[in-house]
């Protein structure tokens, strides 16, 4: 029986992470001030309540046929059911007194966590059994996992947007001290870069990391930095966003139109700027990674006279070596641990860029993993051989729109296990809240 142990073992190991994902998201939800759980933070998103109930109704909608649980709140499976990542549309116009009341909310979450619970750990179950067209249980459960781990980043942007006030302050881990930051660029040799994950490694992935591919990328210099906020600054003074060569017309319009000249994070007052960080206003920390939109990043670059690396060349300068061989990790094959990062939930605001040095990847560029997203020029599409999740068919599909952008390496609000090489985020161009910065290359 020594398989039918090891299915146990795996799915008991899923289980853990599914009940240390939700006693995350209970503490995240902790952190707002109850009077401001039907607030709406980010204009274009849905408010507070929205994801209290939509990280529920996801596993449900998810699992419950597969369980052979019964339904018991059909409408409140449909209202939570997604979220909205409207493009160039008008903004949401629900008043909060359209959404059910916390106490019901809670409920459903109370009842759909202890009906999926009882068939989860009561019913003997065979993880690799094939359940819903084709795909095995331990997919089912790490895309619930993951899910819920994404949601816990981006409820993070969401709460960032909150008045400090009606946030509950929260530890971090200590902030580091380095010496200035010196930027230069590091030259990366031609070689192969593998992206995608191949279906016969066995290990779970979302539908747009597969399949595995490779391409043969052009020598680059790449920052070993990522773009600080005093290079930023160094930008405005010159007049880079009234600078009309350095965007493209939409970007010009939509800086116009919002009236965006400064990073969503910064704040002007009379004696400088300052940075919103997670909990208090702070004078602007120098040596961080600038958080900036697409757009802005795109009108640095070209005011640099450089561009953002593509998906292949963040790669090649992530895991590349010169034989050819590619790493697990820009470090090496150790698992995440913090001195590798700021990942994976150890902080709320970024560091300073050259704070993680013992991470640098072979051809020395570092912090790519953690510390903020970093924008690239590919616009999210399909690797050869993407297939959509039947179960989840609009997950990346919906996005493959021309309008969403591929981000690399993680936040400090980024769970380790989507550290993983093949793991790619996206976003629209003019989208601000997101903890993402970028760094440059020439070609
Ligand atoms: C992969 C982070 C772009 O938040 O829009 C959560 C993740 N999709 N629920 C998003 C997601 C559906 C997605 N990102
Ligand atoms: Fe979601």
């Amino acid at each position: 029986m020594i398989v039918a142990e090891i299915d146990s073992a795996i799915q008991h190991q899923l289980l853990e992470r599914i009940s240390d994902a939700r006693e995350r998201s209970d503490a995240l939800f902790r952190l707002v001030r109850p009077a401001a759980l039907y607030d709406r933070p980010i204009p274009e998103r849905h408010r507070i309540i929205f994801y209290l109930g939509h990280l529920e109704a996801f596993d449900w909608n998810l699992l419950h046929e597969v369980l052979g649980a019964k339904y018991f709140h059909p409408g409140f499976d449909r209202l939570f059911a997604f979220g909205i990542d409207p493009v160039g549309g008008g903004l949401p116009s629900d008043i909060a007194s359209d959404w059910p009341s916390l106490d019901t909310v809670r409920d459903y979450v109370g009842k759909v966590r202890s009906a999926l619970d009882e068939k989860l750990t009561h019913k003997a179950l065979e993880p690799h059994a094939v359940t819903r067209d084709g795909f095995s249980l331990d997919t089912l459960l790490n895309v619930a996992v993951e899910h819920r781990l994404m949601h816990l980043e981006t409820l993070a942007y969401m709460l960032h947007q909150l008045p400090f006030d009606k946030k509950v302050r929260q530890v971090s881990a200590p902030t580091l001290t380095t010496p200035p930051v010196t930027p230069r660029m590091t030259e990366i040799p031609a070689g192969v870069a593998t992206t995608g994950l191949s279906r016969n490694a066995g290990s779970f992935g979302w539908d747009n990391e597969f399949e595995a591919h490779q391409t043969l990328v052009p020598a680059f210099e790449i920052d070993q930095f990522m773009v600080t906020n005093r290079q930023y600054l160094d930008f405005m003074s010159a007049g880079g966003y009234e600078t009309r060569s350095l965007w493209s017309e939409a970007a010009w319009n939509w800086k116009n139109t919002n009236g965006v000249f400064h990073p969503v994070f910064w704040k002007k007052a009379p004696s400088g700027w300052f940075y919103r960080s997670m909990f208090e206003e702070i004078p602007l920390p120098l040596d961080w990674p600038v958080y900036v939109s697409h757009a802005e990043a795109m009108a640095y670059a070209r005011w640099a006279r450089k561009s953002l690396p593509t998906e292949e060349e963040w790669h090649r300068a992530a895991y590349g070596t010169p034989d050819g061989i590619e790493k697990r990790y820009p470090w090496g094959n150790q698992t995440p641990d913090p001195r590798y990062g700021n990942f994976n939930f150890n902080r709320w605001d970024p560091q300073p860029v050259n704070a993680f040095l013992r991470s640098q990847s072979t051809f020395g560029v570092a912090s790519m993993l953690g510390n903020g997203w970093e924008w690239t020029s590919t616009i999210f599409a399909p690797f050869p051989g993407f297939d959509r999740f039947s179960f989840y068919a609009g997950y990346s599909a919906d996005f493959f729109d021309g309008k969403h952008f591929v981000m690399k390496g993680g936040s400090a609000r980024t769970a380790d296990c989507m550290l993983r090489p093949t793991f790619r985020n996206w976003f629209q161009p003019h989208y601000q809240y997101v903890y993402a910065g970028f760094r440059c290359v020439s070609r």
